[in-house]
């Protein structure tokens, strides 16, 4: 009896072992949540990361591995105000950040799903102001922080090809009426707020359509 009982306190210890370092593993996270409120992220982000275009549920795979980290701390503290991910992120502790980001950053940039062809007056706006900007107002090109293509720069300046349009419209909304305030010396804040509603429809659907340049794709 007595050996029967130190078997299972054994079992039992282990099994709290094995349980708490699959909780940092960035694949379980995504596949299965760390059971205490935050949902497995693949419901959402998809099981390749490459998000649900109609839902607006961004792309995770590819991201840099320090934005992402950064994201899920921002849905925490609230600068970045969504009542999906708050719960999420708020219930990750900082080693289940670590470990998710990291997956995500390291997986293959899934194929992207073609985009509807645009109207010429709509790809010519969009084109535009991912180019060239509006001087007059100040408004620098997309391009100039998100790299040519919007296939991101560095791990600040997150990619926009490879996200979908209602994803990049809602962002743009977001910061344009202050639910979403984490962008750095509040950058995209003074972008926003140059933007009309055409603009925000040209430019999401612009870049939406674009095709990933082929670094992008390599895992
Ligand atoms: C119920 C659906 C849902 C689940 C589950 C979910 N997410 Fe999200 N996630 C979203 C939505 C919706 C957004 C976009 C929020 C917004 O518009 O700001 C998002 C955005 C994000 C972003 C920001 C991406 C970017 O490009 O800025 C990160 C990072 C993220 N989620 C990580 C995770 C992780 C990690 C998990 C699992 C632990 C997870 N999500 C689970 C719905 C979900
Ligand atoms: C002066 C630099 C700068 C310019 C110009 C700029 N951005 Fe950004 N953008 C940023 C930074 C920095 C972030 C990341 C903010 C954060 O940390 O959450 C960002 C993030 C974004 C995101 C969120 C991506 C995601 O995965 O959540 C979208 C969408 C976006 N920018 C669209 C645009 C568009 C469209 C333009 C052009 C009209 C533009 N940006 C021009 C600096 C810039």
């Amino acid at each position: 009896m007595k050996y029967l009982r130190t078997v299972s306190l054994i079992v039992a210890v282990s099994y709290v072992g094995i349980v708490s370092a699959a909780a940092t593993d960035g694949a379980t996270l995504a596949q299965r949540g760390n059971g205490h409120g935050a949902a497995p992220c693949m419901a959402c982000h998809a099981p390749n990361g490459g998000g649900m275009a109609a839902a607006g549920f961004p792309r995770l795979a590819g991201l840099p591995d320090a934005y992402l980290r950064k994201q899920l701390e921002d849905f925490a503290n609230g600068s970045r105000a969504n009542a999906t991910m708050q719960p999420v992120a708020q219930s990750l502790s900082d080693d289940e950040r670590d470990a998710v980001a990291d997956y995500y950053s390291k997986l293959p940039v899934p194929a992207q799903v073609p985009a509807p062809p645009l109207k010429n007056d709509v790809a010519q706006s969009g084109q535009m102001l991912a180019t060239r900007g509006r001087w007059s107002e100040n408004l620098p090109a997309c391009e100039q922080c998100h790299g040519p293509g919007g296939i991101g720069v560095g791990d600040h300046f997150p990619p926009l090809v490879g996200q979908s349009a209602t994803y990049i419209a809602n962002e743009l909304h977001a910061w344009q009426g202050g639910s979403r305030h984490n962008d750095p010396l509040q950058l995209m804040q003074h972008v926003a707020a140059n933007l009309s509603d055409a603009d925000i429809t040209a430019i999401s659907t612009w870049y939406a359509a674009q095709p990933m340049a082929p670094k992008e794709q390599q895992p």
